[in-house]
């Protein structure tokens, strides 16, 4: 199926709405009366369409678009989880999705109180003193939190020395450009075939030039971190500070927490583990935490109690300043309230447990197929590959195509970089065996699929609009415009 853009269908005179009688015949000297001149945007080319046009036209849009609410979606490290609709029709509620951040702060106690109470969820999930709602991505968040590294070491005099940020080969790439982004120099640390930090590596590397470490744990291949008290210890002893990357928190809720294992400075995704989808193309939230020690460095305005109930708190003495102009995506944290407040801890850990068992479950059965280079139990994503098809012609990709013909979402590929022809699979915990069981099967018939018949990966996906597009140019050099003739 395709669909012409919808400029296509426009016409002069058709129209999707009607006026009241009154308003029908109204003229330019009208039009001047009601809204001033400098008001008055110049003409901006709508399409004119007939209501059932509008309509046909972007529900065929919408049937043509792959989402959780269609099938599976095992792209490894996005977390793409079926969120309950529940928390939509929460953060809809006309109380909620009417306020303003800049209106009375007598007017939203209610919002203030929800805001603070779930600083304190967050606090207690991942054991870090204070949490602060602001940065609305995974991404603004480590830059966030770099800041705050940054001004700390200036703070304590040690602001030229501290110029390095250590990262694992493995990392996500916002990590490095993150710390470069406040001047950090990058140096990477090696991986074991494990797919974990090489200690002994890391150890080569500490001096007194380095700022800190950014780790995500489990890590980006999908295993967890065993010696992470060991480096904690080690970047301590050297002054340096340790970043914790929560996007892959979803392995861990109730089960351990990145505060204990000592990290200084975390972020959270709540757009991946906390009832938002990532990639949803909306609103992303991903609020920072700090040890005690660091708070004073925390972005402002933050939320406090006072006597009279909940107020904004404007400055903190060494803040690195305001990093959004208006409030926190509120959507997100009232979906996120409302999910822990209807999970409890219980139910946390029992997410986090389901997700770690559904990613071994696809890694047992598929591991022997698709070379598991990482070789280790994974946590809540296992990191197969399909180095072991490349003798046929086929690569990652090449699977991945072939799994849009099975009627499911492929995972990540490419990703981590040091697992050759990667596919990153993460299941999550909102899918049933029989789910899983149907993507293995997808995932073997393919595997004979690349042996017998390589042209039918090569040529996949054979059923949608789109197949096969230059990914670099798409990415590169991406022309939307459409001009109306
Ligand atoms: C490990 C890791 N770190 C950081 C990020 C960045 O998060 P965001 O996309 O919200 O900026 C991602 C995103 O997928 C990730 O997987």
């Amino acid at each position: 199926m395709t669909e012409a853009m919808i400029y296509e269908y426009s016409k002069k005179g058709k129209r999707a709405w009607s006026m009241p009688q009154k308003y029908e015949n109204i003229n330019e000297n009208d039009i001047n009366q009601w809204i001033p001149k400098e008001w008055q945007r110049d003409k901006i080319g709508l399409p004119e369409v007939s209501e059932p046009e509008v309509v046909r036209h972007f529900t065929k849009l919408a049937s043509m678009n792959y989402g959780i609410d269609i099938g599976f979606y095992p792209l490894g490290s996005c977390t793409m989880k079926y969120n309950p609709k529940i928390n939509e029709v929460v953060a809809s509620m006309d109380g909620l999705k009417r306020l303003h951040p800049l209106q009375d702060v007598e007017t939203f106690q209610g919002a203030l109180q929800m805001m603070y109470e779930l600083k304190q969820f967050l606090s207690e999930i991942t054991g870090m003193d204070t949490i602060h709602l602001y940065p609305a991505a995974g991404a603004h968040g480590e830059l966030a939190g770099m800041m705050i590294a940054k001004k700390y070491f200036e703070d304590i005099g040690q602001g030229k020395q501290r110029k390095v940020m250590l990262i694992p080969d493995s990392a996500h790439g916002t990590n490095p450009a993150s710390a470069a982004m406040v001047g950090f120099e990058i140096v990477e640390v090696k991986s074991t075939p494990c797919g974990q930090v090489d200690v002994d590596h890391l150890k080569t590397l500490i001096n007194e030039e380095v700022a800190g470490i950014m780790l995500t744990n489990p890590n980006t291949a999908g295993v967890f971190e065993t010696d992470i008290k060991e480096m904690a210890d080690l970047l301590h002893q050297n002054g340096s500070i340790l970043y914790y990357d929560g996007a892959n928190m979803n392995a861990l809720l109730g089960q351990a927490r990145p505060g204990d294992m000592g990290f200084d400075i975390i972020h959270l995704n709540l757009h991946k583990t906390f009832s938002t989808p990532h990639g949803g193309g909306g609103p992303g939230s991903a609020p920072i935490g700090v040890k005690k020690y660091l708070e004073p460095f925390l972005p402002y305005p933050d939320i406090e109690k006072t006597d009279n109930g909940y107020s904004w708190k404007e400055k903190h003495e060494k803040s690195i300043g305001r990093i959004r102009l208006a409030g926190p995506n509120f959507a997100v944290l009232v979906k996120t309230y409302a999910w822990i407040l209807t999970m409890g801890a219980e139910g946390l850990k029992k997410a986090s447990e389901d997700a770690v068992l559904n990613a071994n479950y696809i890694r047992e059965h598929l591991k022997e197929i698709y070379k598991d280079s990482v070789a280790c139990i994974c946590m809540h994503e296992c990191v197969l590959s399909a180095s072991s098809f490349e003798k046929y012609g086929v690569k990652a990709k090449d699977i991945s195509k072939r799994i849009i013909d099975y009627g499911m979402h492929p995972p990540t590929n490419y990703f981590p970089l040091i697992i050759p022809e990667s596919l990153m699979i993460e299941p999550t915990e909102s899918e049933s065996r029989q789910t899983l069981d149907s993507f293995i099967e997808v995932m073997k018939k393919i595997a004979e699929e690349a042996k017998t018949n390589p042209e039918l990966l090569l040529n996949a996906p054979h059923h949608t609009p789109v197949g096969r597009p230059d990914e670099v140019k798409a990415a590169k050099d991406l022309d939307v415009a459409y001009i109306a003739e």
